[in-house]
C-alpha cells in the first residue's frame, strides 16, 4: 500500500479513550471518562450532549488548553494525522494551534482585543506566522474579511471590535481561526449568543468554509436541529463519554442508544410546544462519584442488572456507526414512535 493511500485512510483526528479529571475541593471530578472520536478531512462532526456532558472539556483538551491543574489528562490518545499530540512537548503542541488546528468559542467579544482594530488582529497572524510585511498583512486581512462576508471589508479593516454587531464579530473570529488554513476547526457553541437569523448565517458560513477548504469541522452544540442541518456525522456525549457516533441522519432517525432516542423524542415534542430544550426525566450522575455500570442506567427504560454491573464500551455496529449500550437492538427507531 502506498504512503498516499495510508494518509488518505488515516482520519484527520482520532481520540482514543481520553480521560480528564479536575481536582476540586470535594474530590476528583471525572469530567471525561474515556472519549472516543474520529473526524476525517472534509467531514463535519457534531458533538451533541446536555450541559456538563464534557463537550467543552473534550474540545479544550484536543486544543491543548487543559494541560495545567486543576485539570489533568489521565489517559488516552489524541492523534492528528496519526501523531499523538499528548506526547509532544507543550511548546511544540501549542505551535500547532493556528496552522494545523483552530478553535472558535461562543463569546466573540472575549476572543478579540478591544484596543486594536480588527484588521490588525487578523493581520498579526500573517506577520507572526508567515513573515508578511505590514502592508501585505493588511491586504490579506481584507481578503479574509471579504471571504467571511463582512460587507465593505476594505473600509472596515481599521474599525474596532465594538463597532461591529455580534454576528459580524463572530465572522471576524472565524476569519482569524481560518487565517492560517487549519486542517481542523473546532467551534464550541459558536452561535449560542446570537439571534436566530444571524445564527443560521454563521452556521452556513462555517459549513461553506469547511467544504471549500476540505477541512475537518467539529461543531459543539446542545441544539439537535443545528446538528441535523450542518453536520454529516454526530457524536452524542453523556457523562464524559461518547455513547453513540455515526452518520447524522441515521443516528437521529434510528438511534442505537436510549439517550439519543430520548433526546430526539424530547426535542420533537418540545418543538411542538414552542421550546427547544430537551427534557429527559432524571439527571446525569455525580462526576465525583460515577456509578460502577452504565452512567445512563438511572434514567434508562431498558436498564437491566447487567447495565449496573459494568460500563458499556463504544462498539462498532458497521456502516460507520457505534454505540455504547448493551441493549442497542431494543432501541426503537424514532420515526416508528412519532405520531
Ligand atoms: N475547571 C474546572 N474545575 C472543575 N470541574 C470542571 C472544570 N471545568 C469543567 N468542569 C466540569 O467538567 C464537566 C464537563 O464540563 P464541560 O464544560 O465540558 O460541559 P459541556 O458539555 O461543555 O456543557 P455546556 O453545554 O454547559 O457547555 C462539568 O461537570 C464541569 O463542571
Ligand atoms: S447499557 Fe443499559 S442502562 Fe445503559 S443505555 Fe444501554 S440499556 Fe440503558
Ligand atoms: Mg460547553
Amino acid at each position: 500500500m502506498s504512503n498516499q493511500t495510508d494518509a488518505q485512510q488515516t482520519p484527520l483526528l482520532q481520540v482514543h479513550d481520553l480521560r480528564v479529571e479536575f481536582s476540586t475541593s470535594q474530590g476528583i471530578a471525572t469530567a471525561i471518562n474515556g472519549v472516543d472520536l474520529s473526524v476525517s478531512a472534509g467531514q463535519s462532526l457534531g458533538i451533541l450532549g446536555e450541559s456538563g456532558s464534557g463537550k467543552s472539556v473534550t474540545a479544550r483538551t484536543i486544543m491543548g488548553l487543559l494541560d495545567t491543574p486543576p485539570a489533568r489528562v489521565v489517559g488516552g490518545q489524541i492523534l492528528l494525522e496519526g501523531e499523538d499530540l499528548l506526547s509532544l512537548p507543550s511548546k511544540v503542541r501549542r505551535s500547532l494551534n493556528g496552522p494545523r488546528m483552530a478553535m472558535v468559542f461562543q463569546d466573540a467579544l472575549s476572543a478579540l482585543n478591544p484596543v486594536h482594530p480588527v484588521g490588525r488582529q487578523i493581520g498579526e497572524l500573517f506577520r507572526v506566522h508567515r513573515g508578511y510585511s505590514r502592508a501585505a498583512a493588511k491586504r490579506a486581512a481584507i481578503e479574509l474579511m471579504d471571504r467571511v462576508k463582512i460587507p465593505a471589508a476594505s473600509s472596515r479593516v481599521n474599525d474596532y471590535p465594538h463597532q461591529f454587531s455580534g454576528g459580524m464579530r463572530q465572522r471576524i473570529v472565524i476569519a482569524m481561526a481560518l487565517a492560517l488554513d487549519p486542517q481542523l476547526l473546532i467551534a464550541d457553541e459558536p452561535t449560542t449568543a446570537l439571534d436566530v437569523t444571524v445564527q443560521a448565517q454563521i452556521l452556513a458560513l462555517l459549513k461553506e468554509q469547511q467544504v471549500e477548504r476540505n477541512m475537518g469541522l467539529v461543531l459543539i452544540t446542545h441544539d439537535i436541529s443545528v446538528v441535523r442541518e450542518v453536520t454529516d456525522h454526530v457524536a452524542v456525549m453523556y457523562a464524559g463519554r461518547v455513547v453513540e457516533q455515526g452518520p447524522t441522519a441515521q443516528v437521529l432517525s434510528a438511534p442505537r442508544h436510549p439517550y439519543t432516542r430520548g433526546l430526539a423524542e424530547s426535542v420533537a415534542s418540545e418543538e411542538l410546544k414552542g421550546s427547544r430544550l430537551p427534557a429527559i426525566p432524571g439527571s446525569p450522575p455525580d462526576l465525583l462519584n460515577l456509578p460502577m455500570g452504565c452512567s445512563f442506567a438511572n434514567r434508562c427504560w431498558l436498564a437491566t442488572e447487567e447495565c449496573n454491573g459494568r460500563v458499556p464500551t463504544l462498539t462498532e455496529l458497521g456502516e460507520s456507526r457505534a454505540t455504547a449500550c448493551f441493549h442497542h437492538e431494543e432501541v426503537q427507531p424514532y420515526a416508528a414512535h412519532s405520531r
